[in-house]
């Protein structure tokens, strides 16, 4: 183990984050609470909210500390495999103690070091890998991300969360304030660094000099530690950002939440709408980081950077064998008409638009049988295994996925 993350690994032990434990079953109410990064759904983000059933996938939530994160995931996935994997052991411990407690099966936990490139030959590959603020602290952070990124299947996502340069810029001069006014052995242990710093923090509040957003983040001993004293941090800006993930062999496909990096959430005029909408998506992520000051981290999916689903054509018996999957992030909408009650797969047909952010993609005429066939796509069925779920004719639902895919919303694994 290199020295900076025995230092890291120091640090977490006697500083596990997060502090607080996650509370048994969390509803919509106390994710929504938590801010952005804990509202992340894995059914919701990343797999197509059309799928029913994600039996069979694997997960690596990397860097997991104390394990909030694995057991959001686990609780609201209960049939995808979670492995939490973290530096510190203390963390690890915390982890897994927290889920027996609460009884939940499909984790299991294992210290492990993303700098070893060893360190998960034995495990994996994962459809899934989320590491949320754990890169920027790696001591050499494309080599931690090119290993998770051998870890990723062919077709899996990645989800990674990195500090701002631009959001943290308060914070880092907090940091190098306090590094200058601690003594040699005050550096090297991070529990008499912390009370150095409380000392400032409580003489800048006394003189009516601490500001809000600094104030809000020294609330416990574990905060200030990892805000202010941390042995290995680096910051990011979109550039340094598409770079890294490059060099790592990731494309990135979104950033984090969807909503705040489209133009039409913070443009209300329709003339700098279409301007910002015809703008590559990396013009678009430049324009919103610009002009929208918060990011204090930049969140973000991505996958390999070779991986582009083939939507291409297939012959009828190939076809009939090839698993439709929706395209990540592709968003559906159905209309259904006709008798029913309107619900979705009722015996009257609909259409079906989808769209890539701003992008409408296609808008399509389905019948009853066809609409129940989307409904049964769920990422594992074959075209002919759909059909006869759906109690629809093949050559209709060889259609349907035939123009699905030409609208490049679904691709055959
Ligand atoms: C800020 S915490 C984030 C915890 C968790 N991902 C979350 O969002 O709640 C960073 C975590 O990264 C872990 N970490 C740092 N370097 C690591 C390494 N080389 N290998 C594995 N984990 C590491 C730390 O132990 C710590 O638990």
């Amino acid at each position: 183990m290199d020295d900076i993350t025995r230092r890291v690994q120091q640090m977490y032990t006697h500083f596990p984050l997060p502090n607080f434990e996650m509370p048994e079953m969390p509803g919509e109410a106390e994710l929504a609470a938590m801010g952005p990064m804990h509202r992340l759904e894995y059914n919701f983000y990343v797999c197509h909210p059309h799928y029913k059933s994600f039996a069979g996938c694997r997960m690596l939530d990397g860097g997991c500390g104390t394990g909030n994160s694995t057991y959001r995931y686990a609780v609201r996935n209960p049939e995808v495999e979670i492995l939490g994997v973290d530096l510190s052991e203390k963390s690890v411990f915390l982890a897994e103690s927290r889920a027996k407690k609460r009884g939940v099966t499909n984790t299991r936990f294992r210290q492990v070091d993303l700098m070893n490139p060893e360190a998960l030959a034995d495990e994996g590959p994962f459809d899934y890998i989320a590491s949320e603020g754990v890169v920027h602290h790696l001591s050499h952070p494309l080599t931690g991300l090119r290993h998770l990124v051998d870890r990723l299947t062919p077709d899996g996502l990645i989800f990674l969360a990195f500090y701002s340069t631009k959001a943290r810029a308060r914070v880092s001069h907090f940091q190098k304030a306090i590094q200058l006014v601690l003594a040699d052995d005050e550096r090297e242990d991070f529990g008499k660094g912390l009370a150095v710093a409380k000392r400032l923090f409580g003489s800048l509040a006394r003189a009516g000099h601490l500001e809000h957003e600094v104030a809000g983040l020294v609330n416990t001993d574990q905060e200030i530690v990892d805000t202010f004293l941390h042995a290995s941090e680096r910051c990011y800006t979109i550039p340094e950002l598409e770079r890294l993930t490059s060099d790592a062999g990731l494309r990135i496909l979104r950033f984090h939440p969807a909503y705040l990096w489209d133009p039409a959430y913070w443009l209300d005029d329709p003339e700098l709408r279409l301007r910002a909408a015809a703008l590559t998506p990396e013009q678009r992520w430049h324009l919103g980081d610009l002009l929208i000051p918060h990011h204090v981290l930049y969140q973000f999916f991505a996958c390999r950077e070779d991986y582009r689903p083939s939507t291409a054509e297939r012959s009828d018996d190939d076809l009939l064998g090839a698993v439709p999957r929706f395209v990540p992030f592709v968003d559906l909408e159905m209309v259904t008409s006709g008798d029913g009650d309107g619900g979705f797969g009722e015996a009257g047909g609909g259409r079906l638009a989808f769209r890539d952010g701003m992008k409408q993609l296609a808008d399509i005429e389905l019948n009853g049988d066809q609409l129940k066939c989307v409904q049964a796509c769920d990422g594992q069925r074959t075209v002919s295994r759909v059909a006869t779920e759906a109690g629809c004719d093949t050559a209709q639902a060889s259609e349907l996925f035939r123009r699905l895919a030409a609208g490049k919303a679904i691709y055959f694994a």
